[in-house]
């Protein structure tokens, strides 16, 4: 089965195409370079940059993928969460191709997209996730951690109550002036050498680390990075700064995880999402994990918005929907 991918949720303009769980091509285009002016993303504008980007990618992906479209089983899009402008190009391009090419629409759920990023093959003999798993997923809008049962059926076990962990990131990022994203600056900026030097004069708290439930809560992080900062600090002191915030976000997400693990018999546990690609946060799961239970670390290229999670999510879950069903959900959670 070749299916194509398109996603358009946020401010990346990706296309895939994969032949079962196998990639065969995958494009993504940004326009972080324009965010990066601003500090952040302007809705209007992401959306303006995706009608640029959308047709060129399409052709990219399938040229590279050497098929032509008479090849291709299905088209899968990104039906939500998401900014609604964004969306929009994504979800009515596949509506057009498919009429045109007279293919079926697979609609895909982004968060849970980001988790399929694990199940994405690039060569024969490589393992994967075997279910149930625990899944982590850590996006700039979204945490949420899942006890996934099969490619069907999930549960949710608990989510952020107010900043995700991305957002955490991008808002600490911008009050040390480090600039958007602001996940690889904070990490960046962490692997300085002084930090195994000297000694942290910083020390935040761990949000909600010691209650049983699996729930986050980063805003309050984010305050205690303002009062701080309320004072001007010197580079050693943004670095350490930076260092903290690192280490308290990933030491709240590998807690729960093992809460998480100690508490349901899983035969994996999944990550998926931009914060995944964090190496702190890779190390320390791994640590914690140890060879207990499989832990799966999505390529890095695969963490961050892209096509390739899209194509290989619909291929699992294959849920085709008349196109006149299929309309942009911007708050759509997972159920
Ligand atoms: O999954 P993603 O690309 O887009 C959403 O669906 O939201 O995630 C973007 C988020 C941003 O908040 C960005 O700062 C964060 O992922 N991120 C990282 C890293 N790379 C991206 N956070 C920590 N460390 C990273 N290396
Ligand atoms: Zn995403």
């Amino acid at each position: 089965m070749i299916i194509l991918g398109i996603e358009t949720s946020c401010d990346e303009t990706a296309a895939a195409i994969c032949q079962n769980n196998l990639i065969l091509s995958s494009s993504v285009a940004s326009s972080v370079k324009i965010q990066k002016q601003y500090g952040g993303i302007i809705p209007e504008q992401a959306a303006r940059e995706q009608i640029k980007f959308i047709t060129p990618v399409i052709e990219k992906t399938i040229s590279e993928a050497k098929i032509s479209p008479k090849d291709i089983s299905a088209i899968s899009v990104t039906q939500g969460p998401g900014l609604i402008g964004s969306l929009i190009i994504g979800i009515e391009t596949a509506k057009v191709l498919s009429l045109v090419w007279k293919k079926p629409i697979i609609p895909v759920n982004h968060l849970l997209s980001h988790l399929y990023a694990n199940f994405i093959k690039t060569d024969k003999k490589q393992r994967l996730p075997t279910l149930p798993a625990i899944g982590l997923i850590v996006s700039g809008g979204h945490t949420e951690l899942l006890l996934i049962q099969n490619h069907h059926k999930r549960q949710l076990l608990g989510s952020t109550r107010d900043d995700a962990a991305g957002e955490c990131f991008d808002k600490c990022a911008r009050l040390l002036d480090l600039g958007y994203p602001g996940g690889p600056a904070i990490e960046k900026i962490s692997q300085t050498s002084i930090i195994n030097r000297l000694k942290n004069p910083f020390k935040l708290p761990r949000p909600m680390i010691k209650e049983t439930n699996f729930d986050f809560s980063f805003s309050g992080l984010k305050t205690a990075v303002l009062k701080i900062v309320q004072n001007k600090l010197n580079l050693k002191e943004k670095i350490f700064l930076a260092y903290e915030i690192q280490q308290a976000i990933t030491d709240v997400l590998v807690a729960k995880t093992i809460n998480a693990c100690q508490k349901y018999q899983v035969k994996s546990v999944i990550i998926g999402g931009g914060v995944a690609a964090n190496f702190a946060l890779r190390k320390k799961l791994k640590l914690a994990i140890g060879l207990r239970i499989p832990l799966f670390l999505p390529e890095k290229k695969y963490c961050t918005d892209n096509a390739a999670t899209t194509c290989i999510s619909a291929y699992y879950q294959n849920h085709p929907q008349p196109w006149y069903k299929i309309k942009p959900l911007p708050g759509l959670l997972i159920n």
